[in-house]
């Protein structure tokens, strides 16, 4: 990892549009997303059981848990329905040239 805590994940054109990948950096599991253009990234693993969340469904900017059904905002993290009432965590990303690279620590 980078000094700054930034990390190269992909290359933009990795992803599609309306589309989600899923991405292991040393201990971290990171789901990234594009929706209209923008990119998203939010921790993969739903807060509610052992499930990765790009092995779910996308729906514009919210994220269906594949296991119960929950779903999260992938701009906010924020937990939308039940089963889930935790919030997933998100990570600041930018794109330098074609590279994306999210924020992971200090
Ligand atoms: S594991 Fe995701 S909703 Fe239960």
């Amino acid at each position: 990892m980078s000094e700054d805590g930034w990390r190269a994940i992909c290359q933009g054109s990795d992803l599609k549009e309306g589309g989600m990948l899923p991405f292991e950096v040393g201990q971290f599991q990171i789901a990234l997303y594009k929706v209209n253009g923008e990119i998203f990234a939010t921790d993969n693993v739903c807060t509610h059981g052992m499930a990765l969340l790009t092995d779910g469904f996308l729906d514009d900017d919210v994220v269906e848990c594949p296991l119960h059904g929950g779903r999260f905002n992938i701009k906010t993290g924020q937990a939308l329905c039940e089963p889930v009432d935790c919030d997933v965590k998100v990570y600041e990303i930018r794109q330098i040239d074609s590279r994306i690279e999210v924020l992971l620590g200090e």
